[in-house]
Order: C-alpha cells, then sequence, then structure tokens
C-alpha cells in the first residue's frame, strides 16, 4: 500500500466528469449506507486475476475485456446477461486456440453504470439539459427531472451488479461455460450463411482438437477446466464517492481492495496526473487499466506508470489504446518504446471501438467493422515491430442481434441501422460481428504463434 494514502484523498484533488448532486446530504447518506453492504468481489480473486495479467505481460496469455458501453436498468434482464457472457465465451475459445494461450476473459460487467462525456451539457431545440452520465448517476429520459443526478441510484446499480455476478458466477461454474457448448455455437455461427462459411477451417480444426482430446480421455466429465471457467468483472472508476464506499481493507494481506470489481480502470478523459481518479486509483491493489487516447505524451504515461504501478508488478497495470485507425500508425509505437525503454511492465491491451466512432449519413452514431479490425491490425502490428507484447483487445459487445456499427458478414448499412439500435450510450458490436473479429483477430495471433514456434525451434516448420 503507498504511503500517505487514504480511500478519500482524491477528494482534495482536482476532479472532473463526475455530477453535482443537488443535496449532498442525501450523496452522503447513500454512499454511508454503502460502506455496510457486502462487497460484490473478495479480494483474493483480484489477486488471482493480477497473477494472470502477469502472464499476459509476458505474453504468455491473452485479454479479452468486452461488454456493455454502458449497463441500463431498463435492460436488465437474465438473457442479456447471459448473451453478453456467451459471445465473450464464443470468442475466447477462438482466440486461445489460434494463439495456444489462455484468454483471461473479463466482463464490462456488473458496475459498468457510469459515463465520461464530451459535453456536460445536451441541447435539444431551445431546451439544453445536463448530460446523460450513466444509470448509476441520472436517467437517460430528455427532462430535468430525469437528468437530475440522484444518489439514490447508486443504490439501484450495486443491487443490479450483484445480481448480475451472481449469475455469471453460476454460468461460470456451473456447465454454461462448458468448451463443447461454446465450440457447438461457434460450429453455428460459421454455418449461419455464405460469408461466415471463410471461418470454417479454423472451426474445423478446433473440432479436431476436441475430438482428440475426447479420444485420450480429455472430457468435460473427467476435466473441470473443459466445464468451468474463470470470469472476471470489471468497469470504469469514475464515480468516486461509489468507489470509496466499496473499498476495504483486506484482512488477508491488509491492503486496500475496491471490492465493486475485479478490475477497474481509469477514462481517458480522467487520467491526470495531479487528478482524483489517479489518486483514488493509486492506494487501491486490485488490477488496473487506463485508457490511452491519442493525446498521451511519453512523459505523462512514464509518469502514470510510476504513481500507479511503483513496483512494477507486471500484473498491475493494463494500458488500453484507442488511439482510432487512423492514428495507431502514429502514436503507438513512440509510447510502447518508451515503456520498453525504460524496462516497465505493463499489459498493453487495444481497444478498437473509442477512437472510431463517426456519424452515419442518416445521423447515428456507429462505428465500421472496418474501421475496428484495421484498428487491431495496426496495433498487432506495432507490436510485431517493437517485439512487444499484444496483451489482448477491449470491445464494446452485446449479445443481441442489434444494428448499431456497420458491416461485418451481416454487412449493416446506415440505413439498417435504425432497425435495432439499443445502446445506453456508444454503438456495440453485435453477436456476429463479435465473433468475426475473434475470428479475424486470431489470425494474426496464430501467425504470432508460429513465429514465436519457428524461433524456439529454427528449421523446422510449425503445424
Ligand atoms: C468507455 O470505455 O466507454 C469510454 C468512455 O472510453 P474512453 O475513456 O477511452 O473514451
Ligand atoms: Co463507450
Amino acid at each position: 500500500m503507498p504511503a500517505q494514502w487514504s480511500p478519500d484523498g482524491w477528494r482534495s484533488k482536482p476532479i472532473v466528469q463526475v455530477p453535482e448532486y443537488p443535496e449532498p446530504a442525501l450523496q452522503q447518506a447513500v454512499e454511508t449506507e454503502l460502506r455496510d453492504y457486502p462487497p460484490l468481489v473478495f479480494a483474493g480473486e483480484a489477486r488471482r486475476l493480477r497473477r494472470q495479467l502477469a502472464d499476459a505481460a509476458e505474453g504468455r496469455a491473452f485479454v479479452l475485456q468486452g461488454g456493455d458501453c454502458a449497463e441500463s436498468f431498463a435492460e436488465f434482464r437474465a438473457n442479456n446477461i447471459r448473451d453478453t457472457l456467451r459471445v465473450l465465451l464464443q470468442m475466447a475459445v477462438v482466440l486461445s486456440f489460434a494463439s495456444g494461450k489462455p484468454v483471461i476473459k473479463i466482463g464490462r460487467m456488473a458496475g459498468q453504470f457510469a459515463k465520461p462525456r464530451s459535453s456536460d451539457v445536451e441541447k435539444l431545440d431551445d431546451v439544453t439539459l445536463p448530460s446523460y452520465r450513466g444509470d448509476m448517476i441520472n436517467g437517460m429520459e430528455f427532462d430535468a427531472a430525469g437528468r437530475a443526478p440522484d444518489p439514490q441510484r447508486m443504490l439501484r446499480a450495486y443491487n443490479q451488479s450483484a445480481a448480475t455476478l451472481n449469475l455469471l458466477r453460476a454460468f461460470a461454474q456451473g456447465g454454461y461455460a462448458d468448451l463443447h457448448e461454446v465450440h457447438r455455437w461457434n460450429l453455428e455461427f460459421v454455418a449461419s450463411g455464405e460469408e461466415a462459411e471463410r471461418y470454417r477451417e479454423l472451426a474445423d480444426r478446433i473440432d479436431e482438437a476436441m475430438t482428440f482430446m475426447a479420444s485420450c480421455g480429455v472430457t468435460s466429465e473427467a476435466t473441470p477446466q473443459l466445464r468451468e471457467t474463470d470470469f472476471y468483472t470489471s468497469h470504469e472508476a469514475l464515480l468516486l464517492g461509489y468507489e470509496e464506499a466499496m473499498t476495504r481493507i483486506d484482512s488477508i494481506t491488509g491492503n486496500w481492495y475496491d471490492t465493486s470489481a475485479h478490475l477497474v480502470w481509469i477514462g481517458d478523459r480522467t487520467r491526470q496526473l495531479d487528478g482524483a481518479h489517479v489518486e483514488f486509483m493509486r492506494g487501491i491493489s486490485n488490477p488496473i487499466g487506463v485508457k490511452i487516447g491519442p493525446s498521451q505524451t511519453v512523459d505523462e504515461l512514464l509518469g502514470l506508470i510510476d504513481i500507479l504501478n511503483p513496483e512494477d508488478d507486471p500484473g498491475r497495470l493494463v494500458l488500453i489504446s484507442r488511439m482510432g485507425d487512423d492514428q495507431v500508425e502514429a502514436k503507438l509505437p513512440p509510447l510502447l518504446r518508451a515503456v520498453a525503454r525504460e524496462g516497465r511492465r505493463v499489459v498493453w491491451t487495444c481497444d478498437p471501438m473509442h477512437g472510431n466512432t463517426v456519424k452515419s449519413s442518416n445521423g447515428y452514431k456507429t462505428r465500421p467493422f472496418a474501421r475496428i479490425l484495421r484498428e487491431v491490425e495496426g496495433f498487432f502490428a506495432a507490436h510485431d515491430a517493437e517485439g512487444t507484447h499484444a496483451g489482448g483487445i477491449h470491445i464494446e459487445l452485446t449479445g443481441q442481434n442489434v444494428t448499431e456499427c456497420t458491416g461485418g458478414v451481416q454487412a449493416i448499412s446506415d440505413e439498417d441501422l435504425s432497425d435495432r439500435y439499443h445502446t445506453h450510450c456508444d454503438p456495440r458490436l453485435n453477436a456476429s460481428q463479435s465473433l468475426e473479429l475473434a475470428f479475424l483477430v486470431s489470425e494474426h495471433l496464430k501467425e504470432q504463434r508460429h513465429r514465436r514456434n519457428r524461433r524456439a525451434a529454427p528449421g523446422r516448420t510449425a503445424a
């Protein structure tokens, strides 16, 4: 635990992107109530995630982080939770097979309710109201009552997070995540149409591997690893009053943990070195993320690493690059180089969503699938060139068949966007687009694995 840190120390630092509650006494009462609520996650789980992330930092594991841009109270349903988990599991099988590495699965789930916004206000005709900041802060409906920040919403977000996490744990351990089931869903995707057929070869090879394993006695009945999985939760730690109330001392280590999720991250808009969010995050012992956008300088990044990971623990810090497909090539390599030069150990992952948001011809906020893919390719290329590890991907997605991002095998066009555009904030990949992205990323991972094998055994060709 760093010296001179307390869970409320952030309160004396400059802060951005948080609401002003009209009734501070009510806010305090809610935070006091939350302080007595049970933790949502156990510190030992966060430590296990740190150990697994340390493998990703060294190139021995791959991170898949994904889920809603913003969870919502209105879409709180078992099927939504199940389907988002399902698509993440499907992606993980493909990524793991191609990379030959374990995939660390982290949902943007069970707590992703607070949003930073580019403007404090939203204007519609001649009415100006506070921007929507996520269901844990205010409502999406455009009226003065809905947009007023209401601290009671924190309690509802806590309760929804607890119920979501409960279901996720049941699915992860109770048989839903069985590798055979997940693989069968992938085969369904491949059979879903002509375009998806191009991913059949990889799916067939997974099939062969599983048949071989079964013939060796490695079956779900005999092998818990095939029927159960680890699944972690994460969200942006934006609303610090809530995060502080969920921060507790772990009785085993005596360290502070933010028990609202296994991993929490700092957004691209709140990563100021002297700001409240960095101050809060430096003292908790969870693994943490930081979004790294195009305005990030080398000096500031090294400063952030010094503050957030002074002991150079490889599983502590995930740097989530979100440059945009047109900037990744120029902006990422100098950062990779500087971090490597300083010998700092971190996990680098790629969020190809937030730098690629555009307005469609008919006025929807969307993201073209082709740009998302190009950013991931740029991310891999930068790591290949610098000799650093491309440690994972961070995706906004849903298991529902929405039409929010254009492109993919379903060839969603600008005109299609209005069909099923349901997001509470940013446009998400739907189940088909998410899985397709996993298949496309897997081609890069396979190449990497072959290169690694060739280095390990020169003269031999990899299978
Ligand atoms: C997000 O992840 O939803 C987000 C707001 O990202 P960023 O901080 O990178 O803009
Ligand atoms: Co978003």
